[in-house]
C-alpha cells in the first residue's frame, strides 16, 4: 500500500486501488500522474474547440451524471456535426475511481435497464470521441460550461424522526470551491444537484464570487439551477433527454445562457423548458414535486392499516379510485418508499428553512412534509411484523427461521437497492434473529449490506439503526430462485418483479420442501394463488389485505 489516507472508521490505511462493482482493480493515480492526465486532456480539448466544440465538464459521473454527460455529448446540429466535447470529472478517491478508466473504455459505470444507457456511453466515447473522463479538476480550466451533478445528501440521526436530520453537503461545497478556483470567468455553472432551497444563490454563489475575488475577477460568476427528474429504469436515458425541464439563473446573463445551453442539449421541442426567475424557485419545485409524491404514498400507510384490520383489501379499493381520472395516480404504497430522493428531499426543504434561510419556526410550519418521511421510513417494519405473526400462526419463531426476501430493489424491474424497503425488512428481521436470503433477478450485490460499513457512508446507512448486523454483510443475492427456496419457513414478495408476479402456489411449496409463511407485500398474490397457498397449509399475511382472513376462514370451512 502506497496510498496513506486513512479509513476514518479503522484509523487504518486505505487501499490504493479502487475496486468496480465487478471485481475489477483499478489503481488509484498519484500525485505524479496528475500533470500528464490534464495535458492529455487539454490535448483533446483544444483539438475539439478547433472543430468548434463547446467544452462541457461534468462533475461527478454517478447515476446522474454519467448519463447526462453522454446526453450532452450525443448533442448534434441541423448538420448533423457534433457541438460538444464532454470531460466528466470524479474524484479518484477508493469508492468511486473506478467510474473512470470504466467509462474510457467506453463502458457505462451505471448499470440500467435500458440498453440505451450502455449503447450511447460507447457510441460518444468510442465512436464520436466527445466523451471523456477525467480525475484530474484541473479540467475545469479548459470548461465552456459546468455541469455539478455531485450528491447532496440528508442525513438521518434517528430511525422515523427526519426532524433531527440534517443536510450533508459537504461535496457539494468543496465542488463549488474547486470550480470558483479554475474556471475562466465566462463559463457557465449549472447546478443539477438536488439541493435545500436557498443552496444556489446563498451558498454556492457566494463561494464562486469570493473564489473570483481572490483570483482579481471582477465579474460576478455565471450560475444556474435546473434539477433532474431522472427514474433509473427501462426509460433512464429518456427520463432525462425526453422529459420536462425547470431552470433559472441568478441573474439575467446565467437564465439566458442556461436556457440556450438545455435547449441544445435536451429534447425541449417536445418537452417544453419552465424557466423561472430565481433559482430558490426550481430548487422549491423539485422538493415540492417529490414531497407531494412521499405524501399522496405515506397517507395510504394508514388505510392500509385500516384495510388489514377490517377485512378490506386495499389493492382492490385503489384500483377502484383509480378509474376516476382525477385520481389516477393514486398509488399503492409497498414496504417502504425508496429510491434515492423520496425519502430524502422532502428534509432538504425543511433543513433549509431555518440553516440556509433563517426561519426559527420550521417545526410549527412544517407539519406534513416531516411525518410523511417518517411514516414511509418506518412502514417496511410492519412486514417483519407480518412475517413474524404468520411464523406464529404456524407455531413457529422468527429466531433462528430461514427466510427469503424476493426482491432488494426498491420498485419493479430495476435493480437500484438505494433505501429500498426490502432493506430495512432483512434488517429488522436479522436483529429479531432470522437467518436472511435474497433473491433478485435485477441486483447482483446489495451494497447496503455487504459494504454496510462504509456504503453509503456510516452515518447513511441503516445498519445504525438496528442491533446484530453484523451477518448481513455476508448476504450475497441469489440468482436462481427454487434454490433459494430450498428449506426457507418464510418467503416475502418484497417488490413486483415480473417474475414473481406469476409464481405457482404448488412450486412454491415443493421448492421449499414444506408449506411455508408467504408475506406479500406489494399487491403481488391474486386471490385465488392466495386460497391456494392456504390449501396448501401454507399461512398468508400480506400489507394492507385484509380479506386474506376472509380466504382463509373459507379454506378452514371446506375443510
Ligand atoms: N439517482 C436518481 O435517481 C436521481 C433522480 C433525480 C435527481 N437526482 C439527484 O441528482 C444528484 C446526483 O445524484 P446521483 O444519483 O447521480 O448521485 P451519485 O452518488 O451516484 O453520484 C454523485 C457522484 O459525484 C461524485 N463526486 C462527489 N464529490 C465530487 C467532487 N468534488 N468532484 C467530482 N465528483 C464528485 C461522487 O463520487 C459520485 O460518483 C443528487 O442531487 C440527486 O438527488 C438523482
Amino acid at each position: 500500500m502506497t496510498n496513506e489516507t486513512l479509513n476514518p472508521q479503522s484509523n487504518t490505511p486505505l487501499p490504493d486501488y479502487s475496486l468496480s462493482p465487478e471485481g475489477e482493480q483499478f489503481s488509484i493515480p498519484q500525485a505524479h500522474d496528475y500533470r500528464a492526465e490534464f495535458e492529455h486532456i487539454e490535448t483533446l480539448a483544444q483539438q475539439a474547440r478547433s472543430e468548434g466544440k463547446e467544452i462541457v465538464v461534468v462533475m461527478g459521473v454517478g447515476f446522474v451524471g454519467a448519463v447526462m454527460a453522454a446526453i450532452i455529448a450525443d448533442t448534434e446540429n441541423e448538420k448533423g456535426e457534433s457541438t460538444k466535447f464532454v470531460i466528466g470529472c470524479q474524484r479518484p478517491s477508493t469508492r468511486s475511481y473506478w467510474k473512470i478508466p470504466l467509462l474510457n473504455r467506453g463502458e457505462s459505470p451505471v448499470k440500467a435497464e435500458d440498453p440505451e444507457v450502455d449503447e450511447i456511453i460507447k457510441r460518444c466515447v468510442l465512436e464520436k470521441k466527445t466523451l471523456t473522463a477525467t480525475y484530474n479538476s484541473e479540467c475545469l480550466k479548459l470548461a465552456d460550461c459546468v455541469v455539478v451533478d455531485v450528491q447532496c445528501d440528508y442525513t438521518k440521526h434517528d430511525l422515523g424522526d427526519m426532524r433531527s436530520g440534517e443536510t450533508e453537503m459537504a461535496a457539494l461545497e468543496e465542488t463549488m470551491r474547486t470550480i470558483g478556483r479554475l474556471i475562466p470567468p465566462s463559463c457557465l455553472v449549472l447546478i443539477e444537484t438536488t439541493v435545500a432551497p436557498g443552496t444556489t444563490e446563498f451558498v454556492a454563489w457566494p463561494i464562486l464570487k469570493k473564489a473570483f475575488a481572490q483570483r482579481g475577477i471582477d465579474v460576478d460568476p455565471l450560475l444556474a439551477h435546473s434539477f433532474e427528474r431522472v427514474m433509473p429504469g427501462k426509460e433512464y436515458v429518456s427520463s432525462i433527454r425526453d422529459f420536462w425541464r425547470v431552470c433559472a439563473g441568478c441573474d439575467d446573463r446565467a437564465r439566458e445562457r442556461v436556457e440556450l445551453f438545455l435547449r441544445e442539449v435536451l429534447n425541449t421541442g417536445d418537452y417544453p423548458l419552465t424557466v423561472m426567475d430565481r433559482p430558490i424557485e426550481s430548487e422549491t419545485t423539485k422538493i415540492v414535486e417529490n414531497s407531494y409524491r412521499a405524501t399522496i404514498l405515506a397517507f395510504l400507510n394508514e388505510w392500509s392499516m385500516f384495510a388489514e384490520r377490517n377485512g378490506v383489501d386495499l389493492i382492490k379499493v385503489i384500483d377502484a379510485i383509480k378509474m376516476r381520472p382525477t385520481h389516477s395516480n393514486i398509488i399503492f404504497p409497498g414496504p417502504g418508499i425508496g429510491g434515492y430522493c423520496l425519502p430524502k428531499d422532502g428534509g432538504l426543504g425543511y433543513w433549509a428553512y431555518r440553516h440556509i434561510l433563517g426561519f426559527e419556526d420550521g417545526d410549527s410550519i412544517f407539519k406534513i412534509t416531516p411525518t410523511v418521511i417518517d411514516i414511509n421510513d418506518t412502514r417496511a417494519l410492519h412486514a417483519a411484523e407480518l412475517t413474524r405473526d404468520a411464523l406464529r400462526n404456524m407455531d413457529r419463531y422468527i429466531a433462528g427461521a430461514e427466510v427469503l426476501i424476493c426482491g432488494a430493489s426498491y420498485r419493479q424491474d430495476v435493480g437500484d437497492t438505494r433505501y429500498s424497503g426490502s432493506e430495512m425488512v432483512a434488517r429488522k428481521l436479522t436483529e429479531m434473529g432470522a437467518e436472511m436470503r435474497v433473491h433478485d433477478p435485477y441486483v447482483d450485490h446489495w451494497y447496503e449490506l455487504e459494504n454496510q460499513d462504509f456504503y453509503p457512508s456510516p452515518e447513511l446507512s441503516w445498519k445504525q439503526f438496528f442491533r446484530n448486523q453484523e451477518e448481513l454483510k455476508n448476504i450475497r443475492v441469489q440468482k436462481d430462485l427454487p434454490k433459494a427456496l430450498k428449506n426457507v419457513e418464510a418467503v416475502i414478495l418484497a417488490v413486483p418483479h415480473k417474475s414473481y408476479l406469476d409464481l405457482n402456489p404448488d412450486d412454491v411449496v415443493s421448492w421449499a420442501g414444506n408449506p411455508l409463511a408467504v408475506i406479500d407485500c406489494f399487491g403481488i398474490l391474486p386471490d385465488d394463488t392466495i386460497r391456494r397457498y392456504f390449501e396448501l397449509g401454507c399461512e398468508v399475511k400480506a400489507l394492507g389485505r385484509g380479506h386474506v382472513q376472509r380466504i382463509k376462514k373459507e379454506v378452514q370451512k371446506q375443510r
